[in-house]
Formats: structure tokens, sequence, C-alpha cells
């Protein structure tokens, strides 16, 4: 454990009496945001053996960045914020294209490549390089999500801070997670697979597989898999009803992309040095 996990460890024992005033705290908890903001730590990251390991101690620092901070005025010509927490700047060095009304908080990561179409990206998120995060979709708190993702029109990617949830969001390589889905709560998408447009993944939902009827998993659809939104009957006192689910239509070779999602690098090269 290094000693900024341990004073964090620390600070986080005595968050309520964390306020403005506490320089010391300040000073660790804005080392944190500064080595997430560069990507030198990780709320959350892939083992080798595909489990997720959380770094509690990183998720912590940001919680207490909300009580060291007080609130300030942002101005941005017509358009007046009021918050506690910065945004995200210097994107030419980063090799970040942002488009106007695209914001992302500073302590979140977006690798080189990045393209924000006019979106949010919330504190302690990770973007893999070449990922596009197109309008309306949002990569909630501590989210994790990997290169040459394309997160589509809409899309929702729960974060961890609120409500709290232990595990953040996991969106593997390759993957395409179409227009208007809702992936929260520690849900996961596995390496290169599809999410048909729509589809509402969480970790009690359950993902079945078409060709078995089985159900493979609770909020965990695995890798280079086609799953869509679907519903299965549930019996209650009160009569039938059909609940959603995760129907896995079609497996894929590994490696490859299917051809209703295949990136457009003309979109992609960006010129921006990286
Ligand atoms: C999932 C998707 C890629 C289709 O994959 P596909 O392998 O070509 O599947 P098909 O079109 O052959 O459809 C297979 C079945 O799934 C159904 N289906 C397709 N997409 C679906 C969706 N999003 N939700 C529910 N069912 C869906 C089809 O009706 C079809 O049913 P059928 O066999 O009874 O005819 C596509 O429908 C989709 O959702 N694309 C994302 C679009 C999007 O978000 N674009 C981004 C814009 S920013």
């Amino acid at each position: 454990m290094s000693d900024l996990e341990t004073r964090i460890n620390h600070w986080f024992e005595h968050i309520s009496e964390m306020d403005p005033s506490n320089v010391e705290a300040r000073r660790d908890v804005e080392l944190v945001i500064t080595k997430l903001d560069d990507g030198q730590v990780r709320v959350a990251e892939i083992a080798v053996g595909g489990e997720v390991i959380v770094h509690e101690w990183v998720k912590r620092a940001i919680l207490l960045l909300f009580r060291l901070r007080g609130l300030r005025k942002i101005e941005v010509g017509p358009f007046e914020y009021l918050d506690k927490l910065d945004l995200k700047t210097d994107y030419e060095r980063r090799g970040v294209r942002v488009v106007p009304g695209a914001s992302a908080r500073r302590g979140s990561y977006l690798s080189p490549g990045v393209i924000l179409m006019p979106s949010y990206v919330n504190i302690g998120a990770w973007v893999g390089g070449g990922t596009m995060v197109d309008t309306w979709a949002t990569v909630g708190s501590c989210a994790q999500i990997g290169s040459n993702v394309h997160l589509a029109g809409g899309v929702g990617i729960g974060g961890v801070l609120e409500p709290a949830n232990a595990v953040p969001v996991v969106i593997e390589d390759d993957a395409f997670i179409g227009s208007r889905c809702m992936v929260v709560e520690g849900a996961r998408v596995g390496k290169g697979s599809i999410l048909g447009a729509g589809t509402i993944l969480n970790p009690s939902i359950p993902v079945i597989d078409a060709e078995t009827g089985e159900e493979v998993s609770r909020g965990y659809v695995p890798d280079y898999c086609v799953a869509v939104s679907a519903t299965r009957r549930r019996e209650y006192p009160g009569g039938e009803f059909f609940l959603p689910c995760v129907l896995i239509i079609k497996r894929m070779d590994e490696g490859e992309r299917h051809n209703k999602v295949a990136l457009n690098n003309i979109l992609r090269d960006h010129g921006v040095a990286t």
C-alpha cells in the first residue's frame, strides 16, 4: 500500500470532519485527482484473468474531493455554472477531440484518440484510445470504457458515486453500445460485443443465449456476442408479466466486427498529434 493510499484511507475514516479548510487532506486528494486525470491511477482495471479489480482508495479520494471543495462560479461566455469540481483541459496535448457541448470533468482519463461528441464524462471514468462517445451519451463516475468502443447516441453508462455502487460499469475493447442503451450498477459488456439499441443491462437482468435458452449470466454480456433487448415470461400472484432480459442472438468469431457497426476511420482520424 502506498503512502498516498494510506493517507487517503485515513482521511476517509474522518470524512464527516472534512471541509475545505483541511489543507493537508486537500493536498493528498488533489494529487490523486491529478493522477487520475493523467491516467497514472485508475479506479478499476481488468486483471489478467478477466476479473475486475476495484481500487477503493481511489474512489474514496473522489468522494473526499466533494467534502474538500467549496462551490464557485464558473462562467463560459453567456453560460454560468456553480460547481465544486474543475473541467478537464489541455485536450490538444492529450490528443482528444472535443466537440462543442461536450464536457469532461478533471479526474477522468481520456486516452489519445478519444472523440467526445456533445456528451458528458464524469470524474474517475477511464476511456480507451479511439473510443467515440457519441451525442448525449453519458459516462458515469468511475466507469471503465475500453479502446475503440462506440457509445452511440444517448447511451447511459452508470456511475458508482450516486447511488453508491461497489463496482463500476466495464465496457471492454471494441464493443459497440447501441443508441439509448442503459448499462448500470457494475454491469459489463465483453470485448467486441454489440448491445442492440435500447438495451437495459444491470446485474439483475438475465442474459440468455437464444441458441440454448440458457441464462448465461446476469448483467454480463460475454465477448463477441450480438445481444438485444427481449422479454421473458414471469408469473406473479397478480398474473403473467413480461420482464426484460438481454438475448444473445449471435456469437461472432474472436476479432470479428459486425458489418452494421463498423467504425468509420474517417471520423476517427482527427489529426491531433498524439
Ligand atoms: C443489434 C443490431 C446491430 C442488429 O444486429 P443483426 O445481427 O444485424 O440482427 P438483425 O437485424 O438480423 O436482427 C435479428 C433479430 O433481432 C431483432 N433486433 C434487432 N435489433 C434489435 C434491438 N435493438 N432490440 C431488439 N431486437 C432487435 C430483429 O428484429 C430481428 O428479429 P427477427 O429475427 O425476428 O427478424 C442492430 O439492430 C442495432 O441495434 N444496431 C444499433 C443501431 C445504433 O444504435 N446505431 C447508432 C446510431 S448513433
